[in-house]
């Protein structure tokens, strides 16, 4: 994509900050330790339900420098990992060489249809804003083989925050937002897709997080 090639949902900007951010963003997140218990009981729901088919395929789509790859294989999942920064995509890589991981957007995945037993979007929605969360899910849904289980985190919320200043104490200057979104708003888009929701997590802001967080998991019939 060229800077004149049109980019309506923003994704050249952000693959701009994550590419910058990479290094720092693998070196300070490098696992779950940001995650709370309950987040991390949803993504072992959504493991064991992957774990107890046939085959454990997941896509961990939007994998960032891979920290939820390696807990999903520590799982028994069997992960692949996609992402739009070449430069978290080469994060990932270099700290988990035994698993596979690609450059490419959620808005239209690099594999075909019924691919994978999982699908895992965990705060990569975030920077799409509204016009594009159908067509995600979409394309989750067109990956994900019959009885397959999606699981989303994010932020719950409306509206958008700036998160730029995030990575100002690392000397980035970069612009980066990301979009608020009700369980409720993502559990129509989930079921738009053709999926039925399973369950959902909604809970309190802790720490230093500045909004309520959700997760939800979804079904494929
Ligand atoms: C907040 S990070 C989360 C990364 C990872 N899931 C984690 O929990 O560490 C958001 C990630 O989503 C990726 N992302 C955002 N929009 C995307 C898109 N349209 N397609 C693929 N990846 C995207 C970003 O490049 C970034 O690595």
């Amino acid at each position: 994509m060229t800077s004149s090639t049109p980019d309506p949902l923003g994704f050249r900007r952000v693959r701009h900050a994550y590419d910058t951010v990479a290094e720092d963003y693998a070196a300070y997140l490098p696992d779950t330790r940001a995650e709370a218990p309950l987040d991390l009981a949803m993504v072992d729901a959504f493991a064991e339900a992957v774990t107890s088919g046939d085959d454990a395929q997941v896509l961990d789509a939007g994998c960032g420098a891979g920290r939820m790859s390696r807990y999903l294989a520590e799982r028994g999942c069997l992960v692949e990992g996609v992402d739009l920064s070449s430069s978290m995509v080469a994060m990932a890589r270099r700290d988990h060489p035994d698993l596979v991981f690609t450059v490419g957007s959620l808005t239209d995945l690099p594999y075909p249809d019924d691919r994978f037993a999982g699908v895992m979007l965990w705060y990569s929605i975030i920077h799409t804003p509204p016009a594009g969360q159908a067509r995600i899910f979409a394309e989750a849904t067109r990956v994900l083989r019959p009885g397959g289980h999606v699981l989303v985190g994010f932020q719950s919320g409306e509206g958008t925050r700036d998160v730029s200043g995030a990575y100002r104490r690392f000397g980035h200057e970069i612009q980066l937002e990301r979009h608020l979104y009700t369980p409720d708003h993502v559990a129509c888009q989930i079921e738009a897709a053709g999926l039925r929701e399973v369950c959902r997590l909604v809970r309190r802001a802790q720490g230093n997080e500045k909004d309520d967080q959700a997760v939800l998991l979804a079904k494929a019939d």
